[in-house]
């Protein structure tokens, strides 16, 4: 990573608060907050990162908003979400609400546990309506301090233009920032799946202590059944505490590979709509 000269500006000028780092797909987000997270750290604040997006996640895993509170730079080594946000798809166009809902509880988590800076990384969805809408939506829910806004020319205008109450640090997208395509795009998904799932097992729960929720919603699971190879989110009351893969149904049980090793308290199963493997998207759980 090569910092940028007004990179050390956003860390002189940034005390406390919340900032946003908006950008197109590769316009180096993720790098810079990486850059932040370090040099907040080295100054001792407590920083916390949420990450929202769902693609091309770093701190958390596809499909999921996350988050982490960052105590010290050695924090940094080990860079693996506290909580995360069940979204269960890679496509933030179809999930407008859930995302601004889910990148709102992570900064407000980030705050009770008292993160003095909360930085917010998103995904690369900006253009036109649908990024406007993410975008401007996230924002009004979060109510950052300060906007930060990588751009190459003035891709992100329509949206920094409806920024009613926060400082906005334009940044140019740095030379060194590379474009990656769909199939790296995959890889890196697979490589992140692949890590989570090593220490699997496969695990029975019974489906009439179970609640099963689609896209926010309650799902009836005995009617309409699950893919294979589905993306799960396993919670507890509100919180997903982790993720599962969909194997069958059988007899009155779902069987799940996670690796998620206590199986007490858990009260509901979110229903994703991409499969793990070759994450395809399917767009109605079916049986
Ligand atoms: N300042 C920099 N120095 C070196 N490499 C950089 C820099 N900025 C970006 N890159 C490289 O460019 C690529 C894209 O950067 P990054 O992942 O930060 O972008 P992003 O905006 O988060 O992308 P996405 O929308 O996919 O999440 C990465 O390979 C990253 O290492
Ligand atoms: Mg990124």
């Amino acid at each position: 990573m090569i910092p940028e000269p007004d990179w050390k500006d956003i860390v002189k000028e940034l005390r406390k608060g919340t900032a946003v780092v908006l950008g197109a797909t590769d316009a180096g987000k993720t790098t810079l907050v990486k850059y932040l997270l370090k040099e907040f750290l080295h100054k001792n604040i407590k920083v916390s990162l949420v990450d929202s997006d769902i693609g091309q996640s770093s701190l958390g895993l596809p499909g999921t908003i996350s988050m982490k509170v960052f105590n010290s730079p050695r924090d940094m080594d080990d860079f693996k979400a506290d909580y995360m946000f069940f979204i269960g798809s890679l496509n933030p166009s179809e999930h407008i609400p859930r995302m601004i809902e889910g990148t709102k509880a992570m900064v407000e988590k980030s705050k009770s546990k008292g993160a003095d800076i909360v930085i917010v990384d998103t995904t690369g969805l900006i253009a036109g309506g649908l990024g406007k809408e993410l975008k401007i939506g996230k924002i009004r829910a979060i109510k950052p301090d300060v906007v930060i806004a990588l751009q190459r020319g003035e891709e992100l205008e329509h949206i920094l233009s409806l920024v009613e109450d926060a400082v906005i640090y334009l940044v140019d997208v740095s030379r060194f920032a590379r474009e990656r395509n769909r199939k790296q795009r995959i890889e890196y998904r697979n490589k992140k799946f692949a890590e989570y799932f090593k220490d699997s097992q496969i695990i029975g729960l019974s489906i009439k202590e179970l609640d099963f929720f689609y896209r926010g919603r309650r799902f009836d699971v005995k009617t309409t059944g699950i893919e294979p190879d589905v993306l799960l989110g396993i919670n507890r009351g509100d919180s997903t505490v982790a993720l599962g893969i969909f194997q069958r149904f059988k007899d009155d049980k779902i069987v799940i590979k996670t690796p998620l090793k206590s199986l007490s308290g858990i009260t509901g199963i979110m229903i994703g709509s991409f499969t793990v493997e070759n994450q395809v998207t399917v767009n109605k759980p079916s049986g």
